[in-house]
This record gives structure tokens, C-alpha cells and sequence, in this order.
């Protein structure tokens, strides 16, 4: 069974991530307005995701015979400069994700719970494909100082970007 501590701490971690899912598809609907339909679907995969990270901790809480509670979610950012502002804010919120997970980590030692470190283990190595990611983008972006032919060619491979449930 999970401490009230840790009860709390989760549900303010699945809180987190569906506000994560809102703030992507914040994004996506920017990316599209700006006709970059590519870096839209990216977006939205990445909505899906981290609605499949919520819903782990939604499954986790419940298996361990803890309460879960549905806050407000907050509203998202909803303007950005240009498509490289997006993956800035992007990068900006993924490594605050990370800090999330790792302070949970810290928690769940003094805590003493095992269960739950092991549980966080995966989080732990998500974020940094989460971050390594949106770094590779980026950093490509800059590249092409995220405007002309190179923006076009980068649109037509982040189209291609599927979800498929991690692992
Ligand atoms: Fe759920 Fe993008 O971390």
C-alpha cells in the first residue's frame, strides 16, 4: 500500500503529465495554424504520449491501493515567436519534467518504497530519450536557422512520426 505521502506526490506527478499533454497539443495547434503540418503531428504524437505517461501513473496509484485524485489541469502557453521558440520552450519543459522525476526518485528513498523506485525507473530513462529528442531537433533546427527549404524538408519528416505505446 502506498504512504499518504507518496499517494500525493504521484497524483501530483499524473497532474503533471496530463498538463504535458496539453501543453504539446498547445504546440501542435500553433504548428498547424503556421502551416507546419509536420512539426503539428509531431506535436500531437508527443500529446499522446505523455497522456500514456499519465495514465502509468494513474494505473501504478490504483495497483497500489491508492487514491487517485484528478486536479484542474492549469492552461498552456498558447503563442511562441517561431517553430525553434517552440522547441526551446519544448526543451525548457522536459528538463523541469525530469527535475519532477527526480525528486520523486528522492522521495520515494527516504520513503523507503521499492515498488515505486522501480516504477520510476522507467520514467527515469524516458526522460532522457525525452530530452535527448527534442535536443537533436533543436539543434537541427539551428541548423537551418529554422526557416526556407530546410524547414520544408525537416516539416516532411517530422509527418512521419507515429505513436505507438512505449515500452
Ligand atoms: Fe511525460 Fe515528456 O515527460
Amino acid at each position: 500500500m502506498l504512504n499518504k505521502r507518496l499517494e500525493t506526490e504521484l497524483n501530483k506527478q499524473l497532474n503533471a503529465e496530463f498538463y504535458s499533454a496539453y501543453f504539446y497539443l498547445s504546440m501542435s495547434s500553433f504548428l498547424a495554424n503556421i502551416n507546419l503540418n509536420g512539426f503539428a503531428n509531431w506535436m500531437k504524437v508527443q500529446f499522446e504520449e505523455e497522456q500514456f505517461h499519465a495514465l502509468k501513473f494513474y494505473q501504478y496509484i490504483i495497483d497500489r491501493g491508492g487514491r487517485v485524485v484528478l486536479d484542474k489541469i492549469e492552461a498552456p502557453q498558447i503563442e511562441w515567436k517561431n517553430v525553434i521558440d517552440v522547441f526551446e520552450s519544448v526543451l525548457k519543459h522536459e528538463q523541469k519534467v525530469t527535475s519532477l522525476i527526480n525528486n520523486l526518485v528522492d522521495i520515494a528513498y527516504v520513503e523507503k518504497d521499492h515498488a515505486t523506485l522501480a516504477q520510476l525507473q522507467w520514467f527515469v530513462t524516458e526522460q532522457v530519450e525525452e530530452e535527448a529528442n527534442v535536443n537533436d531537433i533543436l539543434d537541427q533546427l539551428k541548423m537551418i536557422d529554422g526557416k526556407g527549404a530546410g524547414l520544408f524538408m525537416l516539416d516532411r519528416e517530422m509527418k512521419l512520426r507515429k505513436f505507438t505505446a512505449p515500452v
